[in-house]
């Protein structure tokens, strides 16, 4: 295969922050003398106590420990809104574009100051205090991250819970974080739809216990009950208190926020990320990925519920005094132009959206981006999933019109901030590569034996060395933390990614090696909706596999077992969909169910999932060695049935 190489377009040569030569002896220093580079990185922001020390990290396995800026004092909220207040106090920090085309909103950093610091009084409060948790279930308004500033200011550790999860997700949620204060809104809207979220919070709080506040922000001004005592609308309580707020000095390795994500097995992760390495690390990324310069006007898509609105739509972003735009809405709502026309109407520089939003736009035609003018953009990015060459060129050709570079930036919610990708201005694209290592990353290829692997090359992606990004520990569970990431290949963090190298030294994500998938950018572990099915009385066993899915990247298939006595239905399938959406969410509903008599499983009982991915896959020819099965009839019967449902 011969893969296209788009050079670096002249313009960007000549403004971006950084060209390939610039690229490279910052990388050379980053690696070689970490605590040189990042020692002065982290003077882009400001510190109350400076720092002695910067880089203090282990991953022996006996005692991973990340630390950075140790001994530093910081507040995450000082540097995201009050140090800006003197140079651009009446610049916009939040445009926000709601779910309704003619509803809009602007927000400067004296506005945002203002709010952030109510905010942060209506918690203290109803007592909130340093190292309290606080669970965030709001919709995609500006109140969501006036509400995360809130808690970084007075040194309140938010775990954000995205608005799509259901009251069930939302209750483990809580009660693993122990969280006793809940913020919500009356109800969401997305694509005109309404979403229950004060219901599901009451639903929640109910079920996990131990809340004593829910917070309502409105939203649609639906009437939802209050329950005397425990909620408050935002706008009532925020009348009772003042407009100035402290920020609290917080230890650089203070946590900032807790942050849930799917892994192979058991229930969602708390991952910890701390103050001041994370936004040291997201500053600089924001900064240089997307070459942000003043006056730029940068929008990312995702939701806040998720790590990217966190790094890219709120602190990387307003640590470097951006205007980072807001949306409330869905791709497709009230058309497919929907995007682009957000681009025109707020002049649009910098777009960052995933792979998944770019092929539904593609299978729309090019029709509803031509008609409108996009002249504004300057850089397209992608973020959360591989993105294949004909989704790349699409959005190279059609979006941004031949002109604009695309950055693949890849990394996890466990990393902080984006690892690997390109940098406008210095590296030559190729399509659905996301090519180099950013600052003080290391990749490494390896083998299934842990042999790191030279030159070109494919195995499993670990990192070498700590970057100041990167998660400290699982909520409550450090050593879950070190099993799952420092036990696999000892003395390196394992990503769970597959990668390749190629003969430029370029990095090709390839997938998740482990049993986690990737459904429209929405990681979920297979486990996880495995145990939403078995949950259901007439199921007895559950296997659930990705397979290739034109649009969603992965779906979800799922091998279910009825129990005796019960008959396989069309009614049965939809009420099995059903029920894991009321589980989990509809993130999670399940594409493909196929009722299977037996799973093919070993004499151990371990189920071969390798052989269910592939008949997921139609893959019928390439099952492999089926002979360790405890009973290998059983593959024949799910391959009939597979092709019988064809
Ligand atoms: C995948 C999202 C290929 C990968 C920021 C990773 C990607 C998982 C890319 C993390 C990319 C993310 N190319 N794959 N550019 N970006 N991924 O935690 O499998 O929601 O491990 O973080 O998404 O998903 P998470």
């Amino acid at each position: 295969m011969t893969v296209k190489v788009y050079d670096v377009p002249s313009e960007w040569a000549n403004r971006a922050f950084l060209n390939d030569e610039t690229y490279q002896a910052m990388y050379h220093r980053s690696v070689t003398d970490p605590d040189g580079f990042w020692g002065e990185q982290a003077r882009r922001i400001d510190w109350f106590k400076p720092f002695t020390k910067v880089k203090n990290t282990s991953y022996d396995p006996h005692n991973v420990s990340i630390k950075w800026f140790e001994d530093g004092t910081t507040n995450v909220a000082h540097n995201c809104i009050d140090r800006h207040l003197s140079t651009r106090g009446d610049q916009v920090a939040i445009i926000w574009e709601g779910d309704d085309p003619k509803d809009d909103r602007k927000i400067t950093y004296k506005e945002l100051h203002a709010e952030v610091s109510r905010f942060a009084n209506v918690l203290k409060a109803r007592g909130v205090k340093k190292g309290d948790r606080v669970t965030i279930y709001l919709p995609m308004i500006p109140e969501a991250a006036v509400a995360m500033l809130a808690c970084a200011r007075i040194g309140a550790v938010h775990s954000v819970v995205f608005g799509g999860f259901s009251p069930d997700s939302l209750a483990g949620r809580i009660e693993d974080a122990k969280s006793s204060v809940v913020i919500t809104a009356d109800e969401g809207l997305r694509g005109g739809r309404k979403v229950p979220l004060k219901a599901n919070a009451d639903a929640a709080a109910t079920r996990a216990g131990g809340v004593d506040t829910i917070v309502v922000v409105r939203r649609t001004n639906a009437a939802v009950p209050m329950q005397a005592g425990r909620d408050v609308y935002y706008d009532e309580i925020a009348k009772t208190v003042s407009a100035d707020c402290p920020c609290e000095e917080m230890g650089a390795e203070d946590p900032l926020f807790i942050l849930y994500t799917s892994g192979s097995t058991g229930r969602p992760k708390g991952v910890l990320h701390t103050t001041g390495g994370y936004l040291v690390y997201t500053s600089i990324t924001h900064q240089y990925v997307f070459d942000y310069h003043d006056g730029d006007i940068y929008w990312c898509t995702a939701d806040v519920g998720w790590v990217t609105g966190h790094s890219y739509i709120v602190y990387g972003p307003l640590a470097n005094g951006a205007t980072t735009l807001m949306f409330e809405g869905v791709p497709n709502y009230p058309s497919n132009s929907r995007f682009w026309e957000v681009i025109d109407k707020h002049k649009v520089n910098i777009f960052y959206t995933a792979p998944t939003a770019i092929r539904a736009l593609m299978q729309a035609g090019d029709a509803p981006v031509k008609k409108t003018s996009r002249e504004s953009l300057r850089l397209l990015g992608s973020v959360g999933e591989p993105i294949n060459p004909e989704a790349w060129e699409w959005y190279h050709r059609v979006v941004g019109d031949d002109r604009c570079p695309i950055v693949d930036t890849w990394w996890q919610t466990e990393t902080g901030g984006i690892l690997i990708t390109p940098l406008p201005g210095a590296t030559k694209l190729k399509p659905g590569s996301a090519t180099r290592p950013f600052f003080g990353v290391v990749p490494q290829i390896v083998d299934p034996a842990g042999n790191p692997l030279e030159g070109p090359c494919e195995g499993s992606l670990c990192i070498a060395d700590s970057w100041p990004g990167q998660m400290r520990t699982v909520y409550g569970d450090h050593e879950r933390f070190v099993q799952t990431y420092f036990s696999t290949y000892v003395g390196r963090y394992f990503t769970g990614d597959g990668c390749r190298r190629d003969e430029d030294g370029y990095y090709w994500i390839t997938g998740r090696v482990d049993d986690v998938i990737n459904v429209a950018g929405h990681r979920l572990g297979t486990a996880e909706v495995e145990s939403a099915l078995v949950a259901h009385p007439k199921v007895s066993e559950a296997a659930v596999v990705g397979y290739p899915h034109d649009i969603k990247g992965q779906g979800i298939y799922a091998y279910v077992t009825l129990m005796s006595g019960q008959q396989p239905s069309e009614e049965l399938r939809a009420e099995l969909v059903a029920w894991v959406r009321k589980e989990i969410g509809p993130i999670a509903s399940p594409d493909v169910i196929q009722f299977a008599p037996g799973l093919p499983k070993t004499r151990s009982g371990k189920i071969m999932r390798r052989i269910l991915r592939k008949i997921a896959e139609n893959e019928f020819g390439n099952l492999g060695d089926t002979s360790t099965l405890a009973d290998p009839t059983v593959v024949d019967d799910l391959v009939n049935n597979r092709q019988a449902s064809q």
